[in-house]
């Protein structure tokens, strides 16, 4: 007790702080989320997130080049389409400019760790994330898609499929498809604790996802819940995801938490593109500094117990942290 006990010892100066330094942020720990879209000589900011740009696949090698530049070595990809159907059905084309864009990319970084998201929103012309009957999104039907979406995605050379649709039963879909399929060093990221945020507004612009009617309430967790979502990553985990994500992010420390204490699989939190925006339009107004809020946010992901961090900041980041 005081006055035997000073923790402020800790924190005399710099060195002694580093000493007692509990977490750190590293590149490595960073994955960077990729749009790309079909059409030629593209490269659209999303308005409503700055300094985030829309890419067609001739414009996406002098990007990559950037990226490997900052030592990020890991891509969440977004696809688009030109044609949209009741079931995403274009999302399965072995064609489908996501397939492209995986193997562009690896062709010329083959160390490049790429994950592809899979999930039928950007593909279906209703904006949700699967076929919808009578009125429901229809869980079953759902999973046969997603389980051809993967595989077209591995074929192409996705080194992880991350389903993103919170249907019951993807993952296990998936994993079945992709083993029958003999890609058995595919992994899975699951996005097992997806919550039905108001934070992913900014992403539906840049995806053109936007539901036409209604909410994902139906399939999207409840912002209110914690104990379900151990049952999610629970469940995830049994039909054999390799990683869980927790998202977003930042609203949902306590959840990165609960699952980085109840299971010994990598958690991965997405700080997700509303996220983004506030902290890119404080910025701006001068309101905070957005160098040291940025860097702030993603070291919180961390010591809640994060693995790493899908952030839109990576390559920002990135370069701050070699500084
Ligand atoms: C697709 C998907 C969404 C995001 C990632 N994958 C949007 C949604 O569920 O509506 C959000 C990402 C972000 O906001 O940055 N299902």
């Amino acid at each position: 007790m005081y006055p035997q006990v000073r923790l402020r010892r800790l924190r005399k100066n710099a060195n002694t702080r580093a000493l007692a330094c509990e977490t750190r942020l590293a590149v490595s720990d960073l994955i960077y989320p990729l749009f790309v879209v079909p059409g030629n000589k593209i490269k659209r900011e999303i308005s409503s997130m700055p300094g985030q740009f829309l890419y067609s696949l001739d414009q996406l090698p002098a990007f990559i080049d950037q990226i490997a530049q900052t030592g990020i070595k890991t891509l969440l990809l977004f696809g688009q389409t030109e044609v949209k159907d009741p079931r995403g059905e274009s999302a399965c084309a072995d064609q489908a400019v996501v397939c492209e864009a995986v193997k562009l990319i690896k062709e010329k970084y083959p160390e490049f760790v790429l994950m592809t998201d899979v999930c039928l929103c950007s593909y279906t012309d209703h904006g949700h994330c699967g076929p919808i009957v009578e009125g429901y999104v229809d869980n079953d039907a759902t999973l046969e898609v997603l389980a051809k979406v993967a595989v077209a995605h591995a074929q192409a050379g996705a080194d992880f499929v991350a389903p993103s649709g919170m249907m019951d039963g993807m993952v296990a879909a998936i994993r079945e498809a992709l083993d029958d399929q003999g890609f058995v060093n595919v992994g899975i990221l699951s996005y097992a604790v997806k919550y039905a945020s108001s934070f992913y507004g900014p992403f539906r612009d840049a995806a053109d996802s936007t539901p036409q009617e209604g909410d994902r309430k139906s399939y999207q967790m409840n912002p209110a819940n914690s104990r379900e979502a151990l049952r999610e990553a629970e469940l995830d985990v049994l039909e054999g995801a390799d990683l869980l994500m927790v998202k977003p992010g930042g609203p949902y420390l306590d959840i990165i938490a609960g699952l980085h204490q109840n299971f010994n699989i990598p958690v991965v939190a997405y700080q997700v593109s509303g996220e983004y925006s506030m902290i890119k339009a404080a910025g701006a107004k001068g309101w905070v500094d957005e160098q040291a809020v940025v860097l702030e946010s993603l070291l919180a992901l961390k010591r809640a117990g994060a693995q790493a961090i899908i952030t839109y900041f990576a390559l920002d980041a990135a370069k701050w942290l070699v500084i």
